[in-house]
């Protein structure tokens, strides 16, 4: 297969992590025949200091005529203590999505056999965890209409869904809760939320299309609760794009590290795969940062070629590193700790 992949790396630790997801992906073409072109381009706080924006229209262009697009990080602290900066690294990211029109986040959360005791949490609640969410991503609050009013002391952000949205988003979930376990968790906040009612409505109406799906719905709190008491008891999770973005990075840290967890952004015919980590500043230009989430971001993006063997070496690679130690810091607890860069070549030499 010849695939043209539009490499965004980003900033902070993006551009060393997104460095092996390569090395590991261009193993795998050469094992299995593909042809990968890779067509870098610039976005976040790169973007901004190169030329002004942090999605610009030539970044937009390379990705649209992409099969698929492998995204490392975004986000530089520069702008973070700056509440009045006119461009924000964080805006190339949503302008992104809603131009690639990616309303589902795909973000599942599973445990390694050989990391059960580096979770935070304790080895007998964690045992069996393989969950997914699928946030909403391209509506919410995070593209309603904000602003600030009465001399700027009063600012609002509104929160907007309308059927349409919910539905398609659902649809996914109902799609993937059907090839897994058949059952569908819908997080809202329905008792105070006008737009979780809509959700409560929108999904309830789907249920009789899928008759074998058992669906239950609860409340963001309660599951923000659960999702560490009880993790195994889920599987896949539906829910607006704040409660995903909350939900999402707390159960990152279920598996033990931050660093692991991939995701997929999808919608339209081009996917955008990244890892769930931010850009880790204090790491950036180190070769410490775990490059394993970027590495399983890519062997997604294979997976959704439909590509599920070249998918299925990478996770065993990774696996193996994982079960010989082959780990960055946020792993390695006083033993030998291996640089960004070793790990790729690891991996990329395991293919
Ligand atoms: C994420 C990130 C983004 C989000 C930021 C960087 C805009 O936290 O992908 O979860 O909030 O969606
Ligand atoms: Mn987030």
């Amino acid at each position: 297969m010849k695939l043209n992949i539009a490499l965004l790396a980003g900033d902070g630790i993006g551009p060393e992590v997104i460095d092996q997801a390569v090395k590991v992906s261009d193993a795998v073409a050469k094992k299995f025949g593909h042809e990968i072109t890779w067509k870098p381009a610039l976005t976040g706080a790169a973007a901004i200091d190169a030329v002004g924006e942090p999605y610009p229209d030539e970044t937009h262009n390379i990705c649209k005529t992409s099969d698929a697009v492998l995204f490392g990080a975004i986000g530089d602290p520069k702008y973070d203590n700056d509440p009045s900066a006119p461009v924000r690294p964080e805006q190339g990211l949503l302008k992104m999505r809603k131009a690639l029109g990616l309303f589902a986040n795909v973000r599942p959360t599973f445990v390694f056999p050989s990391l059960l005791d580096k979770s935070p949490l304790k080895k007998e609640r964690i045992e069996g965890t393989d969950l997914v969410f699928l946030r909403e991503l391209t509506g919410g609050i995070y593209f309603g209409e904000k602003g600030r009013r009465d001399d700027r002391n009063t600012a609002y952000d509104n929160c907007v869904y309308t059927k349409e949205e919910v539905t398609r988003l659902a649809r996914k979930g109902f799609e993937l809760a059907m090839q897994r376990s058949k059952r569908l968790c819908c997080v809202d906040k329905a008792n105070v939320l006008e737009t979780s009612r809509l959700w409560r409505e929108t999904v309830q109406g789907l249920e009789a299309e899928y008759p074998e799906v058992e669906v239950s719905y609860e409340f963001v709190d309660a599951v923000a609760m659960r999702l560490v008491q009880w993790p195994s008891d889920y599987d896949v999770l539906i829910t607006e794009n704040l409660f995903g973005d909350i939900l999402t990075d707390e159960a990152s840290v279920i598996s033990g590290s931050m660093g692991l967890m991939p995701s997929a952004s999808l919608g339209s015919d081009i996917g955008l795969f990244e890892p769930i980590h931010g850009s880790y500043p204090q790491a950036a230009g180190k070769n410490i940062a775990n490059p394993m989430a970027t590495v399983l971001s890519a062997a997604m993006m294979f997976e959704n070629f439909d590509l599920i063997e070249e998918g299925k070496v990478i996770r065993e690679a990774v696996n193996k590193a994982l079960a010989e130690g082959i780990v960055t810091e946020d792993l390695s607890e006083g033993d030998k700790a291996y640089g960004t860069s070793e790990v790729g070549d690891w991996l990329a030499a395991n293919i």
